[in-house]
């Protein structure tokens, strides 16, 4: 958000905006703004709903959004790796901005993360394998050289990075408790309490080898992000 340089009149959009925490940091940043939440989660927008005001909460899929004004920004933090076919979707949120408009996206670049390595082999165990057959995850986000292809045609500018972040957390279990609320989200949404149980300690024992404890008994936690701002031109 502080790398943002909004120099058109116009309305925001925060895609994926979960409970809304950073909508309302938009709202403050841009109080004159009109301001939308989108997300597909009821959960999540009754949430957002219950604490902010003047901003509008609507409920949708990006993936079928197609808006028909033009915005000044299109924000969307942690959201868009849940977002399949980036191929399609990318220049659709480009041409959702006014001439001038920003895209302002991040996302983890989980395809090279360790903690999905460890997803993986947590389902290759056979009886997950058999019982979890079919369950998809997102697909992983692509490279920023692809990201560029797909976005330059319709920029003015694209400003594209990538963070590494060491997360210090206490042990294994907090590595199992961050993944359970991200990756392994569609998995678990279709096993019972006692197999959600099973399945974390499974987990958890793939965790505890991937990230050996350090000397102070805490695990660094890796995480890369992909940041991407471009202006339509
Ligand atoms: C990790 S949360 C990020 C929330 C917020 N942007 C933030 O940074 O705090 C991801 C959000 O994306 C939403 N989401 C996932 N797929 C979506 C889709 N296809 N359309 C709309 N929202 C989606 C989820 O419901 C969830 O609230």
């Amino acid at each position: 958000m502080a790398r943002l340089d909004l120099a058109v009149p116009g309305a925001v959009i925060d895609l994926g905006c979960g409970p809304g925490n950073l909508t309302k940091k938009l709202k403050r940043r841009w109080p004159d703004r009109a301001v939308t939440g989108f997300d597909s989660s009821p959960e999540m927008l009754a949430k957002a709903r219950a604490s902010a005001g003047d901003i509008t909460w609507t409920q949708g899929d990006i993936s079928a959004w197609l808006p028909a004004e033009r915005f000044a920004l299109v924000f969307a933090n942690a959201a868009l790796h849940w977002v399949p076919d980036h191929v399609g979707v990318f220049p659709r949120l480009m041409h959702a901005l006014g001439p001038g408009g920003l895209l302002a996206a991040q996302m983890p670049m989980t395809g090279e993360a360790l903690y999905h390595e460890c997803v993986r082999r947590v389902l290759a165990l056979p009886r997950w394998r058999t019982r979890l057959d079919g369950v998809r995850s997102h697909d992983h986000p692509l490279k920023a050289a692809a990201y560029y292809d797909l976005i330059a045609p319709l920029a003015a500018e694209v400003d594209i990075w990538e963070a590494n972040y060491h997360h210090v957390l206490a042990d294994k279990f907090a590595v199992t408790a961050w993944v359970a609320g991200a990756a392994l989200v569609p998995y678990l949404t279709v096993l019972n309490d006692a197999e959600k149980q099973d399945f974390l300690a499974d987990y958890t024992d793939i965790a505890g080898t991937a990230y050996p404890p350090r000397p102070d008994g805490r695990v660094l936690f890796q995480m890369r992000r992909i940041f991407m701002v471009a202006k339509r031109s």
